[in-house]
């Protein structure tokens, strides 16, 4: 059975590109068939896995809109196991020309379900909003991974996301449950983060991940080298982290 995981939180710049490029290439690492969807109109997982869009014809939105699927277009990632569907700019039109298209929250879902069953992850890397395209990346997850930025507003807006989940349970797809959320940027000599820690246990009872990713300067400069911090700098403390929530999330069950 395959595990479909989004990435979501509304806000930009909390880590989410982070950890589902890192998230996926140490699953991959770890021998699991991994494909990354990128649902982020500024393709920053694509370029941060060296993707070049440009040489794909078929990108997310032709998947979106056309009679293409997943298969058509997947390309291999970095490294063996790891296949990506890269993003590009015309996808940003997409949260439009979906307006109008039967089942429009489920054009992601029932793409995804043709290609279930050739792989055992697929991760799905979301824009920074609430909009049609993430709505499609929650639709179609089992499961949702909410990366938390640990600085002062972090929790602002969870309650708006956990809301929007809880809707889609209720009226679209009963099967979509939060695995958790992964405190990003972590920095422990500043009490505020300890604050903040506490502060979420009370949105996610029993649902924070014990992998804290800690701010480290080689998870930013990775991405810019087109390389995963596992071809990077496997042996920074950002390297190791991924790693080790990469196993977290491969023991965890729901
Ligand atoms: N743990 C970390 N330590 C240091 N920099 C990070 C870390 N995680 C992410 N970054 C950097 O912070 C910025 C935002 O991260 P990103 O993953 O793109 O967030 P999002 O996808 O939520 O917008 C990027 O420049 C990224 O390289
Ligand atoms: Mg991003």
């Amino acid at each position: 059975m395959s595990r479909i995981i989004s990435i979501v939180n509304q806000k930009g710049g909390v880590g989410k590109t982070t950890t589902a490029v890192n998230l996926a290439s140490y699953l991959a690492n770890m021998g699991r068939r991994v494909l990354l969807i990128d649902l982020d109109p500024q393709a920053n997982a694509t370029s941060g896995l060296g993707i070049d869009y440009n040489n794909s014809p078929i990108g997310l939105y032709e998947v979106l809109m056309g009679p293409q699927g997943l298969r058509d277009a997947a390309m291999p990632g970095p490294m063996g196991n790891l296949y990506v569907v890269p993003s590009s700019q015309n996808l940003a039109g997409a949260n439009i020309e979906l307006v109008g298209h039967p089942e429009r929250e489920f054009r992601l879902h029932n793409e995804i379900l043709n290609v279930k069953n050739d792989y055992d992850y697929i991760i799905i890397d979301s824009p920074p909003s609430l909009g049609l395209l993430t709505i499609n990346g929650l639709v179609a997850a089992s499961e949702i991974l909410i990366p938390v930025q640990c600085e002062y507003f972090a929790l602002e807006g969870l309650g708006q996301l956990l809301n929007t989940i809880n809707l889609i349970k209720e009226h679209v797809k009963p099967e979509i449950n939060i695995l958790g959320a992964v405190m990003t940027m972590y920095d422990e000599r500043h009490k505020l983060t300890r604050d903040i820690f506490d502060e979420l246990y009370r949105y996610f009872p029993h649902k924070i991940f014990r992998t804290v990713i800690p701010r480290n300067a080689k998870l930013a400069e990775a991405p810019s080298f087109g390389q995963p911090i596992l071809h990077y700098d496997p042996l920074s403390v950002g390297g190791r982290a991924y790693g080790r929530l990469a196993r977290e999330v491969d023991f965890s069950t729901i």
